[in-house]
């Protein structure tokens, strides 16, 4: 299911992940769309791991925010579980930008969740009175790949 609604109608441990993940906007490379994406993502244990998109002028090599900090949060904290993943976002072009995960880092969150067991939180905020809650990565992507077409 995916919800509407507000900041302040967040518990304290997802409005400290959004402003985790508003922090991590400013770490954004991205002098190329000046579109700047950061990502922060609760896991198990508590830790908290973000990260931001990271441009390239060969284009198609940046990276998204969100698989910045997935991938690390694999790499960093192996045994531990992904609970919950923000994507907030700023521009110079628009006062509340939103950011939705692209398809590919729909497939990625998705892997998080066959990895760590559990189902991934997403939250995208969109500004205060703009916060979109998806229960698991299969409302973003219904039908997507899965290991078992493998077998
Ligand atoms: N981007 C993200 O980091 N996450 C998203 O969910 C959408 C788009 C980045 C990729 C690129 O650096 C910039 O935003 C514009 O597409």
């Amino acid at each position: 299911m995916i919800t509407k609604t507000a900041f302040d109608k967040l518990n304290e441990q997802q409005k400290n992940l959004v402003i985790e993940a508003r922090m991590a906007t400013k770490n954004a490379y991205a002098p190329y769309s000046k579109f700047y994406v950061g990502s922060a993502a609760l896991l198990k244990s508590g830790a908290i791991v973000t990260g931001s998109n990271q441009e390239n002028v060969v284009f198609p090599l940046s990276l998204c925010a969100e698989r910045v900090c997935l991938l690390y949060a694999g790499h960093a904290h192996p045994q531990d579980a992904v609970v919950a993943l923000v994507v907030s976002c700023s521009s110079e072009k628009k006062a509340n930008p939103i950011a939705f995960p692209c398809g590919s880092c729909r497939q990625v969150i998705a892997e998080s969740e066959t990895r760590g067991g559990v189902l991934v939180q997403i939250i995208v905020d969109g500004g205060d009175e703009a916060i979109y809650i998806a229960d698991s990565a299969k409302d973003l992507l219904p039908f997507g790949f899965e290991a078992d077409f493998l077998k």
